[in-house]
């Protein structure tokens, strides 16, 4: 038999998800579901669902969710295909598999070539540094930063030598100079057409990616230069971007972290190598570093793949208080807490004036929350501007009622409080309680026409709006995907979509296909499964009531004519403080118009 969309039907009809889960999870049935402890993260209390008329699972907690196929897959960490196998196997069906379907570190990469280069250059810089002579000037160097042999060989540090070319002479009679060329490890003279290695007279940080394959270098100057008409050098100097380089993607040390990832389900993110080295020195392996870049939204995806929680831990400086505040935007889909380092100091430099154990205690306990950073972070610096004051007030406000515990968030009032001199603590609970209002209000507005009109005339936080929505458009798609005849009713409406990217995809697919199986998710992103399955558990009444998609519609269009309005109060307020009146006076009449609109 070969794996193709029947058969997948086929094995999904004939298998139980509750058995299959049930061999590695213990369940225990509540009401029409099952429940057990989640295995995907650490809990106490199960909030893993196995829905056994719906034939797919759903965690409360980390939210992870699909159907019997994508729970092979997470758990043994194994291909859609091998899944199918798997349970194929089972059944005593045998199932032929497209090798090409097998998993994928197992196939061959059309870089292969780029590949193997890295990994004999990291040889050759290991060799380096162990046996010659000023290998051992460099170690000196090393073991004076407290890096031991044992630090260098778990992280493979080499050393490139003083050299012009001694790499080059060495790598390039095993490969073709297309493999020389694009490697990134050598530069073309365009004066004398020979290569030089890119890499001289470096202490090597060999950078791995998440399966463990070399694909670059680090190189970090460690003597005083010796010519001194050269240009002052980057302290450190990594490989150019090449077929399997992207340093916007890549994480350093991923390979290793991701193990302890899901154990811990959390990661530290730091700013340089050598704090994941001290990291590691203090018993922490799940620490990774961006490479000599900021962090970018490729690495925060690529992150996405193994934890929902990052610990920042950047430097103790001014400029890493700001990249904290920088990558808090980026990581709005994580629970993010941050180390705080004492007095300027990154973990490396913090390691070599403590104990292992003391930085091993200040990465584990000297956590604060993202509220208490910003709490800092904004704090107007000039306690005289009371305009100031009040609007780093309502901004805390609206970050302490997204805190799901009371007593967390009374305890943040009472920090604001404490941190302006003007303000007492029933002047900060004021204004919390403002916004629980909000938040309450908004709750209840899908059934109460007139309170929404209220609520519309203040500011909700971003993330209740964009729930508000989601909920609507998943109920309406739930409705799609059960009443065939509603799914025909709005693909027919050239004017509809969904606002949700990913309800968009799905609603797309299931127009092209007719149906959305096992066999289709399987290819989509993790998000866009998701999505599927937070629809499919929409809890509606079986039959679709009357005025139900007529009321799902109105909602939708409120909510999205709030987000307008959102902005252009946005808009209103940056005219305003750039003194752009004509711009402000403009923007504000579209925001009252709109408001208009909507009463
Ligand atoms: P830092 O300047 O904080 O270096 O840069 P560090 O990690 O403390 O290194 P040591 O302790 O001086 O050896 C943080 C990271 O920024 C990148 C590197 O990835 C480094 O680890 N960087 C820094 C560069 O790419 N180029 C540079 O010239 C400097
Ligand atoms: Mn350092």
């Amino acid at each position: 038999m070969y794996l193709n969309k029947e058969t997948i039907a086929d094995i999904k009809q004939s298998t139980n998800i509750v058995d299959i889960i049930g061999e590695v999870v213990s369940l225990t049935k509540s009401g029409r579901n099952y429940l057990g402890l989640c295995p995907f993260h650490k809990e106490k209390t199960p909030s893993f669902n196995v829905l056994e008329d719906k034939q797919f699972y759903h965690c409360f907690g980390c939210g992870r969710s699909g159907d019997v196929f994508k729970f092979l897959e997470d758990y043994r960490q194994i291909t859609f295909a091998e899944s199918a196998s798997v349970l194929a196997e089972r059944l005593g069906m045998s199932l032929q598999v497209p090798s090409n379907q097998l998993a994928q570190v197992r196939q061959e990469s059309p870089h292969q070539k780029l590949f193997e280069i890295n990994q004999d250059a990291e040889r050759f810089y290991q060799a380096v540094l162990k046996t010659t002579k000023i290998g051992e000037l460099a170690r000196q160097y090393l073991y004076s930063r407290g890096i031991t042999d044992e630090v260098i060989e778990e992280f493979h540090i080499g050393l490139a030598p003083a050299e012009p070319d001694y790499l080059y002479q060495s790598l390039s009679k095993k490969f073709d100079e297309t493999t020389v060329m694009n490697s990134g490890l050598f530069n073309l003279s365009e004066r004398s057409n020979r290569f030089y290695d890119a890499f001289q007279n470096r202490i090597i940080f060999p950078l791995r990616d998440e399966n463990g394959r070399v694909i670059g270098f680090s190189g970090r100057i460690w003597q005083e230069s010796v010519s001194d008409d050269q240009q002052p050098q980057a302290k450190y100097k990594n490989t150019r971007a090449t077929a399997i380089f992207n340093k916007s993607y890549e994480l350093y040390h991923l390979d290793k972290a991701k193990a302890v990832m899901a154990k811990t389900h959390e990661v530290y993110l730091m700013e340089g190598f050598m704090d994941v080295i001290a990291a590691h020195r203090a018993g922490i392996d799940n620490a990774v570093a961006s490479m000599g870049t900021a962090l970018t939204p490729e690495h925060v995806n690529h992150l996405k793949k193994f934890t929902k929680k990052v610990i920042v831990t950047y430097d103790g400086d001014k400029a890493g208080q700001n990249a904290i505040a920088k990558s808090l935007e980026l990581l709005g889909d994580f629970t993010v807490d941050i180390v705080r380092l004492p007095e300027q100091m990154d973990p490396d430099e913090y390691l070599q004036k403590n104990s292992p154990e003391e930085l091993e205690k200040l990465l584990r306990q000297s956590r604060i929350s993202q509220v208490e950073f910003l709490m800092h972070y904004l704090l107007p610096e000039n306690s005289d501007n009371l305009q100031a004051e009040i609007d780093y007030v309502d901004r805390m406000a609206a970050l302490i009622v997204q805190t799901p515990s009371i007593t967390a968030q009374n305890s943040y009032i009472t920090k604001v409080a404490d941190l302006l001199p003007d303000f007492d603590y029933f002047q900060v609970e004021q204004a919390v309680n403002n916004q629980r209002l909000l938040v309450r209000g908004q709750m209840s507005q899908a059934a109460n026409q007139t309170q929404a009109a209220q609520t519309v005339m203040v500011e909700l936080p971003v993330s209740k709006q964009v729930s508000a929505l989601r909920r609507a458009e998943n109920q309406l798609f739930h409705r799609m995907l059960n009443h065939a005849y509603v799914f025909n009713d709005y693909r027919m409406r050239s004017d509809f979509h969904f606002e949700t990217a990913e309800l968009q995809t799905l609603f797309e697919l299931l127009n092209q296909e007719g149906e959305l199986d096992s066999f289709i998710l399987s290819g989509l992103d993790n998000d866009v499964q998701s999505a599927y399955y937070a629809v499919l558990e929409e809890r509606l009444p079986e039959e679709v009531t009357d005025g139900e998609l007529q009321e799902l519609d109105r909602q939708i269009s409120r909510l999205l004519a709030q987000q307008e309005i959102r902005k252009q109060g946005k808009r209103v307020r940056e005219t305003t403080s750039l003194g752009d009146q004509d711009g402000a006076l403009l923007a504000l009449e579209a925001l009252i118009a709109q408001k208009r609109n909507l009463e």
